[in-house]
């Protein structure tokens, strides 16, 4: 049996014969303190390239937490990150951008008095070196034109493309958000509840967005809704308090009598 470096000093075991490919997400031992609280308290996981990988538990989890931790918002107090080989546990969200993780927020994050089609000309702006100015209007230019067109047909938003952000209802600004995401062409999308507060025509159909999007993509969703995230999903990790109680596939983790427990406990920071 042969090793391979997972980035972050651990080792991936690859047996004989079998090609195994590197995590394109590794996690090790990975603490996020606040004062005395681990919100995140020693988080080991390793997350397959194109797989659709869902993170439950209950509120206060650390689910949030751990996704900042990967996309840079707050970097971790200990433990290791590795992305696609690379230690980035040090790495300011800006450099992991454009290394191709990518995140939609809990909290919606647009901007209201600009069009869809300016929303993502400041996100994709955003993530180059290319300079730009808040002043004036943002006009997408030729070479922005084709990845804007892409992600607003992945998220199904293109026919609103001209529509003041302001004007869309609840349910077409969370698409518009999977639509920024997508725009910088990611290879680790990371969702936080992409279908909280919609109604349920709103969730299957960010349910279909979501299962139609290229393999070439890893995805990582929180969500609550256990039927939409197991219908989704190749593999779930569930946390409570900070640690991963349970990792399994999704059948598993539907009869699971410690997931059962821990949804119906009381969570630690109620
Ligand atoms: N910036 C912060 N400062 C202090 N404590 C924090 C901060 N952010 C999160 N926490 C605490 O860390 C714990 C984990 O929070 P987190 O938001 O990661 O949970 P979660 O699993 O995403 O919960 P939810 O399902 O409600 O979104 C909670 O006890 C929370 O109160
Ligand atoms: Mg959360």
């Amino acid at each position: 049996m042969s090793r391979i470096y997972s980035g972050c000093g651990s080792a991936v075991s690859r047996l004989p014969g079998i090609f195994v490919s590197e995590p394109i997400l590794t996690l090790s031992d990975v603490v996020v303190a606040f004062d005395a609280l681990r919100a995140v308290d020693g988080v080991s996981m390793s997350v397959p390239r194109g797989q659709r990988r869902a993170i439950i538990g209950p509120n206060g989890a650390g689910k949030t937490t751990l996704f900042n931790a990967i996309a840079g918002g707050l970097p971790p107090t200990s433990g290791c990150i590795a992305f696609d080989g690379q230690n980035i546990t040090r790495l300011p969200p800006y450099r992991r951008a454009r290394l191709g993780i990518s995140r939609t927020f809990q909290i919606t994050n647009l901007f209201p008095t600009l069009s869809v089609r300016e929303n993502m000309v400041l996100a994709l702006r955003g993530r180059s070196s290319r300079k730009f100015s808040l002043f004036g209007r943002p006009d997408e230019d030729s070479s922005e034109r084709p990845r804007i067109a892409a992600a607003l047909d992945a998220a199904r938003i293109a026919s609103r493309a001209d529509v003041i952000v302001k004007e869309l209802s609840y349910g077409e600004q969370r698409q518009l958000e999977i639509a920024l995401s997508l725009v910088t062409t990611p290879r680790l999308l990371l969702l936080d509840e992409p279908a909280a507060g919609l109604s349920p025509l709103e969730r299957s159909m960010v349910a279909d967005i979501i299962r139609s999007l290229d393999r070439e993509i890893t995805v990582v969703l929180i969500e609550h809704d256990m039927d939409l995230a197991l219908g989704l999903v190749d593999f779930v990790t569930c946390m409570f308090e900070g640690r991963i109680l349970v990792e399994e596939p999704p059948d598993g983790i539907r009869g699971n009598k410690q997931v059962q427990q821990v949804y119906l406990g009381t969570p630690r920071h109620a």
